[in-house]
Parts: C-alpha cells; structure tokens; sequence
C-alpha cells in the first residue's frame, strides 16, 4: 500500500482545471489536435504551481508616479528539459509562463520486452549546475524513465531539479522518490496501478502516440 501525503517533496495537484482537463486527455476520442492542446495548457497550470519557489531579486524600475524597487526572477534561465518524445508535448505550456527558458533534450524510449529505459540522446543547456532544471513527461509508469533522466542530468551536473508528470502509477511515483528523495515531484494526478504490459490503469494510453498521431 502506497501513501505520498505526508511525503516531502511529492506534490499531488487538486486544482478542478487541471482534473477537467486530465479527463479530457483519457477519453479514447479526444484526437490529436485536442490532446495536444490539453497537455499543454496542463503544463501551464502545473507548471504556475510547480514555479512558485523561484529565487527573486529586487530592480530599481520607474513607475509612471515614483521610483521603487520591485521583484523579478532572480539567477540563470530555467531550464526545462522534455524526455522524448511525449514530453515535448508540454514544453510549449511552460514557455508560456517563462518564455526565456532555455530547452534541454532527453531521448529515452522504453524497451517493449523488458520495459526498461534505452538512452539515445542528451543535451542539456549550459551551465546546467546554476539552473533550475524542470524535466516534464507525461507520463510516469514504472518511474525507470524519470529516474534514468534525472540521473543523467545530476551526471551533467544539475543540482535544482523538478520533475512533473501528467499521471503518474504509484509505482513509478515510489521508484523515482525513492532513487531521487532530493527533486521536487509535481504530479497532475496519481492513478491505481500498472498493468501487465507496464500501462497505466486507467491512465490515457501512449502519450507519445496520442500527441504525436502515431500507432
Ligand atoms: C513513455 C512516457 C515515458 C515512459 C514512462 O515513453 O512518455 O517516457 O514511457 O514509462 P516508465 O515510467 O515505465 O519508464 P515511451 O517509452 O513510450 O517513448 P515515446 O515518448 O517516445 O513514445
Ligand atoms: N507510457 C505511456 O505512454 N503510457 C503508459 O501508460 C505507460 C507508459
């Protein structure tokens, strides 16, 4: 039996747009186009909640009555970092709320025999280690893919690390705390369990596919 509430640094959304949303993205009818659109603008709202420990520093700006200090984002552009290909899909979300992010690249694929994550790509942003690094895929299953991704970004040397998923399995949730109790975990909604073929139940299907238009 899994329990995450009490848990640092597991953060499980309530917010009612982005369970509507959520539910948009299950249904086997939504097509590409809508699919695409709800990702992202899950990310957005996701993202908002996940961003709000971001370090500020106070400018001296001029208003239009008087001069004063004011906060803005302090430190390195954030860095978000997509695990291909279904986490491309909720880049565009983040950029809507900090368009100066600089984007990182993950390939991972999983293995259809062993479910096991396969590398073949990474390239991050520069200097990695002074940026908040925000890794986004969909979908967090038996959690090897995230947490392989996030071991290879502490590799490159990155330190400030979330990981937002859409629907994580409490498995993969378990796995990836557990391999990595350091990162923030952001997660649109937990599900019941994996099945046979290491799907998430009820989950949405293949991510990559129902983004992409592919099968
Ligand atoms: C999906 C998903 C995650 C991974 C999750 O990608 O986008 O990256 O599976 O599964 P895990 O937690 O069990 O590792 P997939 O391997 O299907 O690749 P794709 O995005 O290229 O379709
Ligand atoms: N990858 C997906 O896209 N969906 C799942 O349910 C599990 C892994």
């Amino acid at each position: 039996m899994y329990n995450f509430e009490n848990e640092d640094n597991i953060f499980i959304m309530d917010h009612p747009l982005i369970q509507h949303k959520i539910t948009q993205i299950r249904d086997k009818n939504t097509g590409t186009q809508q699919f695409r659109k709800c990702v992202e603008e899950i990310a957005t709202l996701m993202g908002y909640e996940a961003l709000r420990d971001l370090p500020l520093t106070d400018i001296d700006v001029e208003t239009p009555i008087e001069s004063t200090k004011s906060p803005v984002i302090a430190g390195k552009k954030l860095a978000i970092v997509p695990i291909l290909r279904a986490g491309l899909g909720m880049v565009s979300g983040i950029e809507a709320l900090v368009p100066t992010a600089k984007v990182g690249h993950i390939g991972l694929y999983r293995d259809p025999e062993t479910h096991k994550p396969v590398e073949y790509y990474c390239k991050l942003p520069s200097p990695i280690e002074l940026r908040t690094i925000v890794v986004v895929d969909p979908m967090l299953a038996t959690g090897g893919s995230g947490s392989d991704a996030v071991t290879q970004i502490k590799q490159h040397g990155g330190k400030h690390i979330k990981f937002m998923c859409i629907i994580a399995a409490p498995e993969g949730l378990e796995k990836l705390h557990k391999d990595h109790p350091d990162i923030q975990i952001y997660v649109g909604h937990l599900d019941r369990c994996l099945n046979e073929n290491a799907y998430i139940c009820p989950g949405l299907g293949d991510a990559g596919d129902r983004i992409f238009g592919t099968k």
